[in-house]
């Protein structure tokens, strides 16, 4: 047999924001390789799979010794000689292996890592793309639509803004290659328009320009202009998504905004209103986090509220867990799942949790995190298992436009070539 584990290896490698990080590194008895690196989050879910760091003072407390100790004494032992295409049996054996509920003994970002691996391994044994092996003998999706952010706020720019993230869809674009033309046109007069406004401060953590705006509804109209200035109808060809990150905003249906005029504490019912009036007034198709995970009643009422034609993404309230994706959708809360691999750390449960969301009749969108890497693993998930839209930060940096490059390469190589889903092609959306 030519697809057992010869080799398991971890190793420490940097993330984009200068942090260590975890890379697996798998050989296969017929000399395939295999590698992956785990992402990590700024602004977590409390019920995320934890991400095992070694605290202390070297580089801030988040080094990644004790992880890669546990691949290195229980991994790679129990997972040498088994067999690659194995994926959900190495997954249940990893599960059992850490044996706590949120993967803190040897740490989700272990367990990711070698999870992916795996899956790189197997298809390199097997001599497929990877979007192929995690498609096995089902249908392969098309590209995924780009959601890209063209503003950083929130937790990934130093609070500059109430809102994360502020990202455009190209929901109007007749390929997956035309959608970065567009989003890159924005993105460029987006920086323009601001550093002629002189509010442009630099750029944020996923690499969206970190605004030195007023007012959270400054960048709303910045962003339409920037739309217009590139050429593109606002809503038909270019609309407007937001990831509010609502659970860094308050707690217990408290919330504090910077950048908003009084009230700036609202309950949860001020701050549904809030979107509810930037939807009526933007062309806002999509809208994650809008409240914070330990409100879901607000959460679902603001669903109902916002209909049928908005997409509501839940992320924190979530994390891709397949659980509580069926909890959410029981009960209102949200229409469609992000889905961050590391959320949960194996990508048998990934897929548990995909699942979880069709059967709800919930849209899927596949997520980066806001520390990166090269890896562009969760574009070939996208394609692989048919997740309609990709999330990977803004159009500038190697890290997120890894994945994007990684994207138009697949568009030579799929069947579907660079088709985007086809209509209605934002299932939630207005555009
Ligand atoms: P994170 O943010 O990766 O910093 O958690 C991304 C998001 O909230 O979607
Ligand atoms: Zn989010």
């Amino acid at each position: 047999m030519k697809t057992a584990i010869a080799e398991l290896r971890g190793r420490r490698v940097w993330d984009s924001r200068g942090r260590p990080t975890v890379e697996v590194e798998i050989r296969t008895t017929g000399d395939a390789v295999g590698r992956a690196i785990a992402p990590a989050g700024a602004s977590t879910g409390s019920g995320e799979a934890v991400d095992l760091r070694d605290g202390g003072s070297t580089f801030g407390g988040y080094d990644v010794r004790r992880a890669l100790y546990g691949i290195a004494t229980e991994i790679a032992p129990l997972l040498r000689g088994r067999d690659v295409r194995d994926q959900r049996a190495i997954d249940a054996l990893l599960v059992t292996l850490d044996g706590t509920p949120d993967k803190s003994r040897l740490g989700a970002n272990a367990l990711v890592a070698t999870s992916m691996a795996v899956a790189h391994a197997a298809a390199a044994a097997t001599g497929v793309p990877l979007w192929r092996h995690l498609a096995g003998d089902g249908p392969v999706g098309p590209l995924p639509l780009p959601e890209i952010q063209i503003f950083g706020g929130g937790a990934h720019a130093g609070g500059r803004l109430d809102v994360q993230d502020f990202m455009v869809i190209a929901v109007g674009a007749p390929d997956f290659a035309t959608a970065l033309d567009w989003t890159a046109e924005v993105h460029r007069h987006a920086g323009r328009l601001m550093a002629e406004a002189g509010r442009l401060c630099g750029v944020a953590d996923e690499g969206g320009w970190w605004p030195a705006f007023d007012r959270n509804e400054e960048a709303l109209e910045m962003l339409l202009r920037a739309i217009e200035a590139a050429g593109r109808l606002p809503g038909e060809e270019m609309a407007i998504a937001l990831d509010i990150a609502a659970s860094t905003l308050g707690r217990c249906g408290r919330y504090h905004l910077r950048r908003e005029a009084e009230p700036r504490e609202l309950d949860s019912d001020g701050l549904a209103a809030l979107w509810l009036r930037w939807l009526e007034r933007y062309p806002i198709v999509s809208i994650e986090d809008p409240l914070a995970e330990d409100d879901p009643a607000a959460f679902a009422a603001f669903t109902r509220a916002a209909g049928p034609g908005v997409q509501v993404v839940a992320d924190d309230l979530v994390v891709t867990d397949a659980a509580r994706i069926r909890r959410a959708a029981a009960a209102g809360a949200g229409n469609t799942a992000l889905i961050k691999p590391n959320q949960i750390g194996t990508l048998s449960e990934v897929r548990e949790a995909v699942r979880a969301a069709g059967e709800a009749g919930w849209a899927g969108i596949v997520s980066a995190r806001s520390g990166e890497t090269e890896d562009v693993t969760i574009v070939h998930l996208a394609v692989g298992w048919g997740l309609p839209q990709l999330k990977v930060g803004s159009f500038a940096r190697g890290e997120r436009m890894a994945k994007w490059n990684e994207g138009l390469r697949l568009a030579e190589e799929l069947p579907s070539g660079g088709a985007l889903p086809p209509a209605p092609r934002f299932p939630w959306g207005r555009g």
